[in-house]
């Protein structure tokens, strides 16, 4: 995703820190307690400018979301769309997802989304992918043991290489959908990349899995 360098960024976050919050480290194992209401957590990584989450928080008021965003340019976009949504069931974090399990506590989580992640297409960078067993790992550890891994994307090449990575670490695929808009689905929350690479006509792929 494109990033422009914000000076007021900084700023823009510090007023908005009840939104984005800081040191997340700090809320492992009470991240209920940040939300107005207990319900159950899903969350986004890599959010990007927040209209996915936004859609979800909006049509899913008895869930609590958390987008995580490393790029300080990009996530001050989502945080202004929740700010304009006036929505309190989501929450934003400007963090590295390397490894969740340093922000969330084990079955912390009841859903982990993976919208249009990088691909990183080349075999020597197949660690970085968000659906290599050691990210499977960590997700395993942070979900409940319902918990599920929802992904989309319109990379047939990281799409075929996710659905192998899951099974190979036993994980039970519910879903595989192979055109995700073949069928109009009203409940499909569309992220910034699936509106553009769906308005270009390219597939967009969809797999829930679960432990
Ligand atoms: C290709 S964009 C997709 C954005 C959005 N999910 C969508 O579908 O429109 C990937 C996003 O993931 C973020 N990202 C990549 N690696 C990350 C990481 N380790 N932790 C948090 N965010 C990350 C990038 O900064 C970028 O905004």
């Amino acid at each position: 995703m494109r990033q422009r360098h914000k000076p007021w960024a900084d700023d823009f976050l510090l007023e908005n820190n009840h939104i984005v919050i800081p040191n997340a480290k700090e809320n492992k194992g009470k991240w209920q307690s940040v939300f107005k209401k207990n319900q159950p957590i899903h969350i986004e990584v890599g959010t990007g400018k927040g209209q996915y989450l936004v859609g979800m928080a909006k049509q899913h008021p008895d869930i609590n979301f958390i987008g995580i965003e490393v790029a300080k340019s990009i996530i001050v976009s989502a945080a202004q769309k929740v700010v304009d949504a006036e929505v309190d069931n989501l929450l934003l974090l400007n963090e590295n997802a390397a490894d969740l399990r340093e922000m969330f506590a084990e079955n912390e989580i009841a859903t982990i989304y993976l919208n249009f992640s990088d691909p990183w297409p080349k075999n020597r960078h197949e660690k970085r992918r968000l659906t290599y067993r050691t990210f499977l790992e960590q997700y395993k550890e942070v979900l409940d043991p319902e918990g599920k891994v929802i992904f989309k994307t319109d990379n047939r090449g990281l799409f075929e290489y996710s659905l192998v990575s899951f099974s190979e670490f036993g994980m039970l695929l519910e879903e595989v959908n192979l055109d995700l808009h073949a069928i109009e689905d009203p409940l499909n929350v569309m992220t910034e990349y699936e509106e553009k690479f769906a308005a270009k006509g390219q597939v967009i792929y969809r797999s829930r899995a679960s432990f």
